[in-house]
Order: structure tokens, then sequence, then C-alpha cells
């Protein structure tokens, strides 16, 4: 079961919010409702919001009464604002979108349908690649993994973060899949908890030996000696190599560096904005703060105490010791070598 896809002239996904406890797929019959989507978390992990945007546009064509070109792509342009506005941290949701709004103002289409069913094409193109690219990158990154290591996991990078197979997971699952056997420590990543919700329903599921861990238990099992490597997600990776995360990644990194553990991040090159010198410049989600103060409904203050909720952290390059593609791991200078990786070369 895919994560997000293109089902019955509408977007189907799986409805993470609902996960570990019930497997329910939502089938969602407009762009706002996909948007919508984007923004409550139903879907998440960037390559999945990325996926779930392109599929939101090619549903927005179909909506479109448009009977002119200009009519079509005036739709258009007002559905791709609303996709990008849903999430902003993770590039590959606005990649996604343009790459679909650059296919649709090319000439050449001799109708409106005809540029209906160019952009559904290219969104499941999108989607196809997204889980090809996974397991490129996961056969890189499992030479990494040795057998009796324990790896040190944050949030949720798998299946449910992607179209299917996944990023740090999709290595950790290529080094199974390899006959590796090892354990991973999931970090249970307060406030949404995707570590203990979600990451670790897909290690259950596919056998792989794991205990989530409280967040604040990372370094004490660093310093015990027992992590050999870190393996983490991104959202938006700057020129320089600096790697937007899920919150608490930067901790983790500095952790790693200060007990002398490799940390990588994993990523397809669609995660990278050469357009962005440095991570300063990565725009960064702040949640509501019910998040914090009341997750999944189960209140832990009053409602009205206060609290603050940023979604992503900015992990400095020189904490990274090398950022796993599809086109291969790439190291230090990560500005020399990033450009190469992204451009296949
Ligand atoms: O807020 P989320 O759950 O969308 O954040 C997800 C992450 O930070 C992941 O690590 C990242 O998107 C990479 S997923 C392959």
């Amino acid at each position: 079961m895919r994560t997000v896809e293109w089902y019955n002239g509408q977007v189907r996904m799986i409805d993470q919010k609902r996960l570990p406890f019930a497997l329910e797929q939502v089938d969602l019959p407009t762009v706002e409702a996909v948007a919508e989507a984007i923004r409550d978390m139903t879907v998440r992990g960037a390559p999945a919001i990325g996926a779930a945007a392109a599929f939101g546009l090619a549903l927005a064509s179909q909506q479109s009464r448009a009977a002119t070109m200009d009519g079509l792509r005036h739709d258009l342009q007002q559905a791709a604002q609303l996709l990008k506005a849903a999430r902003p941290t993770a590039v590959n949701l606005a990649w996604a979108v343009d790459q679909l709004m650059a296919l649709a103002a090319k000439n050449g289409f001799g109708s409106p349908d005809q540029v209906r069913a160019a952009l559904l094409t290219a969104a499941q193109k999108i989607a196809d690649d997204d889980v090809a690219i996974n397991q490129r990158l996961g056969a890189h990154g499992a030479a990494l993994i040795q057998d009796g290591d324990t790896v040190l996991h944050h949030c949720n990078t798998g299946a449910l973060a992607t179209v299917d197979y996944g990023t740090a997971l999709g290595v950790i699952r290529a080094a199974f899949e390899a006959g590796k056997r090892f354990h991973v420590l999931l970090d249970e990543t307060r406030p949404r908890l995707q570590g203990a919700r979600l990451s670790a329903w897909e290690l259950h599921n596919l056998g792989i030996s794991y205990d989530i861990i409280p967040d604040t238990a990372a370094g004490y099992y660093m310093l015990k000696g027992e992590v050999k490597l870190v393996l983490v997600g991104a959202d938006r990776i700057a020129a320089n190599g600096d790697t937007a995360n899920k919150i608490g990644t930067y901790q983790i990194a500095v952790l790693a560096k200060e007990n002398g553990i490799p940390f990588y991040s994993v990523a397809p090159t669609s995660t990278v904005d050469l357009s962005l010198a440095t991570g300063a410049q990565i725009p960064i989600e702040e949640r509501a703060k019910d998040e914090v103060l009341t997750p999944y409904g189960h209140a832990i203050t009053p409602a009205h105490f206060h609290a603050r909720n940023p979604a992503f952290d900015v992990t400095p390059h020189r904490y990274l010791s090398g950022i796993i593609t599809e086109n291969g791991i790439v190291r230090p200078p990560f500005a020399v070598n990033l450009p190469k990786a992204v451009h296949g070369s």
C-alpha cells in the first residue's frame, strides 16, 4: 500500500493521524482537501508531501472548468499557491509543484485537456520515481550498517514519509533485507511522536529489532557506547550542506560529534535546495502550541499555559559525516560535492 496515490480520480492517502492504532486510507476529492491534509499532517514527511502536492495539482486541473489555456493556468496558479503555503520547510513540496507548473507553462499543448493529462502523468512519475530513488539510496547507505550495530534514528523517514520504502529507514530496511542483523533506537520525537507512532509501527511490521526511547535518552545511550551510527532524514538541505530536519535533530548531531559517532543525513536530491547558500535561509515552520500542551487530545497542562512549537531545526553541515542520496554518499566539502550529486555527475 502506497502512502499517497491517485485512485479513481481522487488523491488517496494513508491517514497517519490514526496510526499505529488504525490503518485507514482517506480519499480526497479537491485540492483544498489535499492542502488541508498536508497542513494537518494526515500526510507528512518531505517526499510524501511532495507527491501529495503533485497529485493535488493534477486534481486541481481536473476540478477546473476552464475551457481555455489561460483560464486553466490561472486556476493552477491559485492551486499552486494554496499547496505551497500548506507547509513551508520541506522543499520537496515546492519542488514538485514547480515541476508541474513548468510543464503546464510549456507551449505545444493543443487543449486544456492535454495539459490535464500531462499533469497527471507527471505527478504519477514523481510518485513512481520516489520509490525507485529510495531503493537506490537505501542500497548506498546499507553498507554503513554492520551486524550487531545499534543505529539511532529520529522522527519517521520510512515508507510513510515517502511514497514507499523510505530514506533513513529505507537504509535500515535495505541493510535488513541484505541479511544484516542489528538494533534500532527510535527517538519518540516529541511533540507529534512520529518515532514512537510511525517508525516503530514500520519496524514492527518489518521484523526489525527496535526500542522506542524518550528523546532525552539519546545522549545517555551514546555516552554508554551503545550507538554506532546515527541516521536521520532531511526536509531541506542548503547548498553548503546545512540540513533542516525534525526538531531535535541538531542536538542529536552535536551529541554524536561529542561522542565520535558518525552522523548521516539521508535524502533524495530533490530535498537539496541549491538556491539557498546556507541553512540560515531555510524557513522554519512554527506549529500550534496545542501540539505541545495537548498531544493527540491528551492534555498535559491547562490549555492556557504558554508554549512554543518549532517543527524543524537546522543542523550546521560541520556535524554531518555525509549525506546519503540516490546518486551516492556525498562527503564534505558539501559546497563542492552536493551540486555534483544533484546534477548526477
Ligand atoms: O513534520 P514531519 O513529520 O513532516 O517531519 C518529517 C521529517 O522531519 C523527516 O525527517 C523528513 O521529512 C524526511 S522524511 C523521508
